[in-house]
């Protein structure tokens, strides 16, 4: 059973009043959701201020990145042990706009999934094609070299702690949405390669998040796909009315 998982990623947005004053919200709003995991993912300096007020929610905290040592001279860098010491649950890994706008790659990432569960925070280990790959045909393609290099040396058990988002590069802060089969055959083929790579097991247990331009009116038309358990939520994640509204999709 993978419970729907609804993931706010703020990314360099709100001041501390403004982060305080959605989380007060969201802390309102959501206290009363059944069967729903619920997460958000704040800057770094203000993970610590959030988490005083989320702490007796069930309202999860993730960081939106980190490097993959646990300390030393690596000036700027954040650790998962940091992480962890402040409450942490997730982090993201992999986002597209590290992968592309940093440069992160494959290597990189996979040292960082390994650092997360090491230190056991959850992964929210993201993958996804540019327009090009898509237009191109490439889209197997590319999902199968960033699953298998992203998890390169990982255990089944590993594998089965980590959450996976789908999210095609194309549909992130462009109001284009994937359309529902086209997200229910990007899952799928992500849930079949970590079958190949793990068991039937792991693949059925492993939650595969949508994101990219997830909103109140198509959250409900990507859920009730079968193999889409939860979103990774931008710009509709900054306003509380709108979070809410995704986390209580309803499917018509
Ligand atoms: P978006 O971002 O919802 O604004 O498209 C999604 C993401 O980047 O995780």
């Amino acid at each position: 059973m993978r419970i729907p998982t609804i993931i706010g990623n703020w990314k360099m947005n709100t001041t501390l009043q403004t982060g305080l004053e959605l989380v007060n919200a969201l802390a309102k709003d959501l206290n009363n959701v059944p069967d729903r995991e619920v997460g958000v993912c704040p800057p770094f300096i203000y993970l610590a201020e959030i988490k005083k007020v989320i702490q007796s929610t069930n309202i999860k905290l993730g960081a939106q990145n980190m490097h993959w040592e646990a300390k030393g001279a690596f000036t700027a860098e954040i650790s998962a042990t940091m992480l962890k010491d402040i409450g942490c649950d997730y982090v993201i890994i992999g986002h597209s706009e590290r992968r592309h706008i940093f440069s992160e790659t494959d290597q990189m990432i996979n040292k960082k999934i390994k650092a997360a569960l090491n230190t056991q925070l959850t992964p929210v280990f993201c993958v996804g094609e540019q327009l090009e790959e898509r237009e191109k045909g490439t889209t197997d393609q590319v999902l199968r070299q960033q699953v298998e290099k992203g998890l390169n040396e990982l255990t089944a058990e590993q594998i089965n702690n980590i959450i996976i988002a789908y999210e095609p590069v194309w549909a992130i802060g462009t109001g284009k949405t994937a359309t529902p089969a086209q997200a229910q055959e990007a899952h799928l083929f992500v849930r079949n390669l970590i079958s190949r790579l793990t068991d039937e097991t792991v693949a059925q247990n492993v939650r595969i998040l949508y994101g990219g331009s997830v909103k109140p009116d198509n959250a409900g038309e990507l859920m009730i796909q079968p193999d889409v358990d939860g979103a990774l939520v931008g710009g509709a994640s900054l306003e509380a009315g709108s979070f809410s509204k995704i986390v209580k999709y309803e499917i018509n």
